[in-house]
């Protein structure tokens, strides 16, 4: 059985002082609240990592970065290495997620390089694919989204299932109100599960495969009831404690 994962993103939204108080208030509800079905990791910007990793320290609640440089250190002006993120309290690291493609012009490559200097630092990529809406309208979502494995996996291994864990997040569904179906985001889901076991084997069985793309405590049920949705990679409703926890609350136990 995998452990649900509820990882929110945060995106650039927040300041560190905003975020110390959301945090100790999230912590303060967990007191009430069950959540040892599930694992709850926040992406938070960077500036926040090393402010909030005290106050996160010992809990049920793990941090992750969202983004990662490919080299491990260097000349590259405003970059972040793995081993950064990780000396300020990151385990998660988002990759690929469908904004740095489309303003940062990430390629398939690069997020390649990305997930491996994850790897190699000590943090477990949250490796984002998904389609766009012209690429849905013309049938090629299983497509687009088998590509952009094939290219972010290249030579990539894993030892165990804990190592890499996917976001399938259909780009028209991010930030619109859109979400996928239940029964689309499981299609995606299964079409991510299948690749995996071509790629890895076993080891695909223990992958977490999460869904993104608006969800909320309203849609939360149906999708993580799904056997290849093994949790949410949520933005607007995660800057939400209440929205959050109830979308946890959801998680199968
Ligand atoms: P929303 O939940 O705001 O649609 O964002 C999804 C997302 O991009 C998570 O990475």
């Amino acid at each position: 059985m995998r452990t649900p994962l509820i990882a929110g993103n945060w995106k650039m939204y927040t300041t560190p002082s905003e975020a110390s108080a959301w945090m100790r208030g999230l912590l303060e509800d967990l007191q009430s609240q069950d959540v040892s079905n599930v694992e709850l990791v926040l992406n938070v910007p960077a500036t926040h990592l090393a402010v909030l990793a005290p106050i996160v320290a010992d809990t049920a609640v793990a941090l992750g970065g969202q983004d990662v440089s490919a080299h491990a250190e260097g000349a590259y002006t405003g970059e972040l290495s793995a081993e950064m993120l990780v000396d300020a309290g990151a385990r998660y690291c988002v990759v690929g997620h469908s904004e740095r493609r489309q303003y940062h012009h990430e390629d398939d490559a690069l997020v390649r390089g990305k997930v491996l200097a994850c790897m190699n630092g000590g943090l477990v990529p949250i490796l984002c694919v998904g389609e766009l809406e012209s690429e849905r309208d013309a049938g090629e979502h299983e497509a687009t989204v088998i590509r952009q494995l094939t290219g972010a996996l290249d030579g990539v291994e894993i030892s165990k299932s804990e190592d890499l864990v996917v976001a399938y997040e259909p780009v028209w569904a991010i930030g619109t109100g859109k979400t996928a179906t239940a029964d689309d985001a499981q299609a995606m889901g299964a079409v991510v599960r299948s690749f995996l076991k071509g790629r890895y084997g076993p080891l695909a069985d223990g992958i977490r495969i999460l869904y993104g793309g608006s969800m909320k405590p309203s849609n939360a049920d149906e999708l993580l009831a799904k056997a290849d949705v093994d949790g949410g990679l949520i933005g607007g409703a995660s800057l939400k404690r209440d929205q959050y926890l109830a979308i946890a609350a959801a998680a199968p136990r």
